[in-house]
């Protein structure tokens, strides 16, 4: 009884003094925690707004790398050329209407089927001194079809009684089938392939799914 009150007595002041010298340095800490755990949020959070800046600048760049190349990588194969998204290929050869279709059908394209003024007018600059046949057809008597047998849309006369059309010096003019001259394929250039086949929203994960 006495030994434990002494104890007690002994073990109190021992307790409180523990207590009391404990509890600055708890608030102490508490505080230190605080501060830390403050700074600690500010820095990762500093690291989180620098990675998203990062990645922002990444994935632009990326962006960018990847339009620049595909408008340095021409949209037009070599030695065809780009004008208002279609390649066109103006031949070195002479050949008769089907044979010069024939050709086109075998590069993925036809016979240029003239659908604009600023069309025949970009061709008549480029075609040079040569007649140049071009994709527009009909049965002698008949109007004016296109490869795929659509109307074509009469947006320039075409002169002469042949059945396939021409671009000469003036204009269009048309001649016999079997006659030789060069000739002007067409396509719709790759790019314009490409985007109408990739939807805008897939653009960010195709670039982050497949880095160069
Ligand atoms: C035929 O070809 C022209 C020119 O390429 C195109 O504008 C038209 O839509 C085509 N028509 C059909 C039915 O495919
Ligand atoms: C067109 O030219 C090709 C190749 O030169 C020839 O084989 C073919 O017989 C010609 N067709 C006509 C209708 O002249």
């Amino acid at each position: 009884m006495h030994d434990g009150n002494r104890l007690k007595k002994d073990c109190e002041p021992v307790e409180l003094l523990a207590d009391s010298s404990n509890l600055h340095p708890r608030k102490h800490s508490i505080t230190n925690t605080l501060n830390q755990v403050l700074v600690l949020s500010i820095i990762i959070l500093l690291i989180i707004t620098v990675i998203a800046i990062l990645v922002g600048f990444l994935v632009t760049g990326r962006k960018l790398h990847r339009m620049s190349s595909e408008c340095l990588e021409a949209a037009c194969p070599e030695s065809w050329i780009g004008f208002q998204r279609k390649c066109f290929y103006f031949s070195d050869d002479f050949k008769n209407w089907t044979f010069s279709q024939r050709f086109c059908d075998s590069r993925g394209a036809d016979l240029v089927q003239v659908e604009t003024i600023q069309e025949l007018n970009f061709l008549l600059r480029y075609k040079g001194p040569y007649d140049h046949w071009i994709g527009i057809s009909r049965e002698l008597g008949q109007p004016w079809k296109l490869i795929n047998g659509t109307a074509w849309s009469n947006c320039f006369p075409i002169r002469g009684g042949g059945e396939c059309a021409y671009l000469n010096d003036k204009g269009a003019s048309s001649a016999r089938h079997y006659t030789e001259r060069k000739w002007i394929c067409s396509k719709p250039d790759a790019q314009l392939e490409e985007w109408s086949e990739v939807p805008s929203s897939t653009f960010f994960t195709m670039a982050t799914l497949h880095p160069e």
